[in-house]
Order: C-alpha cells, then sequence, then structure tokens
C-alpha cells in the first residue's frame, strides 16, 4: 500500500466515524488518535463543521510525555520535576520538542531550571532525537506504538475537560494566524478546559525553531493536500 493510499483508507474510516459523532452525539468535543494525526484532525474539523475549540488533536501530549521521560534519563532529575513541550506535527521528522526559547529562559525544566544545567548538549540532543523516533522504537520493541501512552495522553486530556482543569497542554489545534499559520491542524501548547481547546498559548521561539515550525507546517499540508486530492474535503 503506498502513503497515499494508506492516508486515503484511514480519511474515509475518520470521515465516518466523524460524520456518526456528529449526528449522534452532536455535542461532542473530539479527541483524535489517529495518524497522520495532524491531517486527519484537520479531516476531522472539517468533516464535523464543528468549531474548532472542539477538535483537538492528541499527538503533542503523547510526544512531550516521551520527551520529559527522556529529559528524566538525561538530567537525572524526578520525572514529577521535568518539565518540558514537543510541537509542532506529530511525525518522526516535524515534531520539535523544545529545550530553551530565544531569550535563553528554559522551556524544558527541572521545577524551572533549565536542563541545560543537569546535562551536557550531547545528552540533550540525545533525548530530542530519542524522543522523535519514540513511536518508531517502540514499534521496533513490541510490534506497535498503540499502547499505554497513547491511552493515559487521551485519559489525560479528557479529565483536563471533564474537569475544567485549564491544563496547558501541547496538541494539535486549527491555527489561525498563530505562529504564523493558517487553515492547518498542528501542534501548539493550549489550555484545554471544559470547551475544549479554551485558548492557543503563544510562546517565543527561536529563530532556529520558529524555521523549523514553519518547515512542520510545510510537511503537515503537504500531507492534508492528499485529502484534496482523494476529495475526502
Ligand atoms: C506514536 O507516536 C506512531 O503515532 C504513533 O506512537
Amino acid at each position: 500500500m503506498t502513503r497515499e493510499e494508506l492516508i486515503g483508507t484511514n480519511a474515509n474510516i475518520m470521515k465516518g466515524v466523524i460524520e456518526n459523532v456528529v449526528k449522534y452525539s452532536p455535542r461532542a468535543i473530539i479527541i483524535v488518535v489517529a495518524n497522520p494525526m495532524d491531517t486527519l484532525t484537520y479531516l476531522a474539523l472539517k468533516a464535523s463543521g464543528l468549531p474548532k475549540n472542539r477538535i483537538i488533536g492528541m499527538g503533542g501530549a503523547l510526544d512531550s510525555s516521551r520527551f520529559k521521560c527522556y529529559l528524566a534519563k538525561a538530567t537525572g532529575a524526578n520525572i514529577n520535576n521535568v518539565d518540558g513541550m514537543v510541537i509542532g506535527g506529530h511525525g518522526d521528522t516535524t515534531m520539535i520538542p523544545l529545550v530553551s526559547k530565544g531569550n535563553g529562559n528554559g522551556v524544558a525544566t527541572v521545577n524551572g531550571v533549565p536542563v541545560s544545567q543537569f546535562a551536557s548538549k550531547k545528552k540533550l540532543d540525545e533525548a530530542v532525537a530519542n524522543t522523535m523516533v519514540g513511536g518508531a522504537t517502540l514499534t521496533k520493541l513490541i510490534g506497535t506504538s498503540a499502547w499505554y501512552a497513547p491511552g493515559a495522553a487521551s485519559a489525560m486530556m479528557v479529565e483536563a475537560i471533564l474537569n475544567d482543569q485549564k491544563k496547558m497542554v501541547p496538541c494539535s489545534c486549527y491555527l489561525e494566524g498563530e505562529y504564523g499559520q493558517s487553515d492547518i491542524c498542528i501542534g501548539v501548547p493550549a489550555i484545554i478546559g471544559r470547551k475544549g481547546i479554551e485558548k492557543i498559548v503563544k510562546i517565543d521561539l527561536s529563530k532556529e525553531e520558529a524555521e523549523k515550525f514553519a518547515a512542520s507546517a510545510d510537511a503537515v499540508r503537504k500531507t492534508n493536500n492528499v485529502l484534496h486530492e482523494i476529495k475526502a474535503i
């Protein structure tokens, strides 16, 4: 099966699911847990006709958990003290684990202290690289990555909605100008609460991170084009 055929198959399944969700549960907030994550989130938005706050792609939550795990190993810190986020597309080459932002303050921290104080650049680079192939690594080890972690990440998001937690979660959101992008679903930090995506949080990116984000959006858009080619939207 070619990549296009695979996307087409998943897109058609997603479309059927979405049509039924809208028909039988019109007030639903939809968390998309399927690949290609950002493209299927975009399809869910377009196919459902729901407002953008009610369609959320799960990828960034999972990728950020993996990143925190690798950062904890690199820094030797307690994982509960580690903070870090992954933005961009949910793909091996499109995700962007953030180590530090342009002004030199760490986005990745141990209780607010930049991770660079606890680990060498080499170790942090390794944590980034391991995060980016996190899904593929699991697939090599156990044949799939559709295992506990995606379930835990999705449950965390459901809890944030049900309990109106206003939790900041990196996830695939529909952008209308934020981060210089429009008409695309891609991973950015967002406040998740009772209404779904309640706010997209704008963080300062370094020049390099901003360039990576633009390249990631280009790649996601290319995949989105398949949806037009197969007339899914
Ligand atoms: C994962 O990241 C492959 O998207 C799947 O586990």
